[in-house]
């Protein structure tokens, strides 16, 4: 199958061209370092000839609430329009678990925007909801700190390996559409705390992780089940300790 990655370039992106290339696909990465930009619908045409799968694993260069929520409604509405004239059979798009209990976020907000347009379009479609990524502790830390300090709330977080999402990703672009939703998980549920603190501890970064109820998260306060997923989800086995202990020996 043809399959275009939307934001093949990304942490999640460039995995997936690996996997779906190894797995025999014509993977191509679609993202303004390989010519192709969904906000001002640069090659985007072009990169869609003959797509069966479109994947979309893009990010907003920006999170400011009024950026990101202009770069998911802009970049989606442009995608799915190319899609109907190319005849793509199926768009499968990465988002976040608890997308709809956060509506104070400006960036949960504009994700949920992005996914009505998806479920709206008439295009079959999957939906993938992951859990935040290990990679992602470090910037976290960099939105909480005041001085020394992290602050961040206790309220529970189920973090996964940008690999095993990438997997997710790959197996569900290579499958029939779900027309719904997909959640995805790491093993186990702990304080988004407790997270950055055991993430900021193996990077040997000094800042303290402070525990506090009231610290809002990338701007909204986080009720304490609102991140992990309430019903059925694909929890993968990699546990934060062992991908953490083989990112320090990677990186000494
Ligand atoms: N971080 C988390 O914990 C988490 C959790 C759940 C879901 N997610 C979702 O995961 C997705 C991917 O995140 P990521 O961390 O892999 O992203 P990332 O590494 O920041 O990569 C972003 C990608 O978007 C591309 N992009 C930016 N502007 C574009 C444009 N105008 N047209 C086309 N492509 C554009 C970038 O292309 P260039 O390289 O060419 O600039 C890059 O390939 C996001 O949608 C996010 O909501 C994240």
């Amino acid at each position: 199958m043809k399959i275009v990655v939307i934001g093949g370039t990304g942490l999640i992106g460039s995995k997936l061209i690996s996997r779906l290339t190894d797995h025999g696909h014509v993977a191509v990465a679609a993202s303004p370092n390989t010519g192709v930009n969904t906000i001002t619908g640069e090659g985007l045409d072009d990169a869609l000839a003959g797509a069966d799968v479109v994947v979309d694993v893009s990010n907003s260069p920006s999170f400011a609430d009024a950026d990101v929520m202009a770069f998911f409604t802009t970049s989606t509405t442009n995608i799915l329009a190319a899609e109907k004239s190319a005849g793509v059979g199926h768009h499968v798009a990465l988002s976040v678990v608890g997308t709809s209990r956060v509506p104070e976020s400006g960036y949960l907000r504009a994700k949920v925007a992005q996914e009505k347009l998806i479920t709206d379009s008439g295009i079959p479609y999957s939906l993938v909801h992951a859990t935040q990524f290990f990679e992602f502790a470090r910037s976290i830390a960099d939105t909480a700190t005041d001085g020394a300090t992290v602050r961040l709330t206790d309220s529970l977080v189920r973090p996964i390996a940008a690999d095993d999402v990438a997997t997710a990703m790959g197996r569900t672009a290579a499958g029939a559409p779900l027309n719904g939703t997909l959640d995805i998980a790491g093993p186990a549920e702990m304080g988004l705390d407790q997270f950055v603190r055991t993430a900021l501890a193996a990077y040997g970064d000094p800042r303290e992780v402070v525990t506090d109820r009231t610290a809002p998260y990338f701007g909204a306060i986080i009720a304490e089940r609102a991140l992990v997923p309430g019903g059925d989800a694909l929890v993968f086995d990699t546990r934060l300790d062992d991908w953490l202990a083989a990112q320090t020996v990677t990186s000494a």
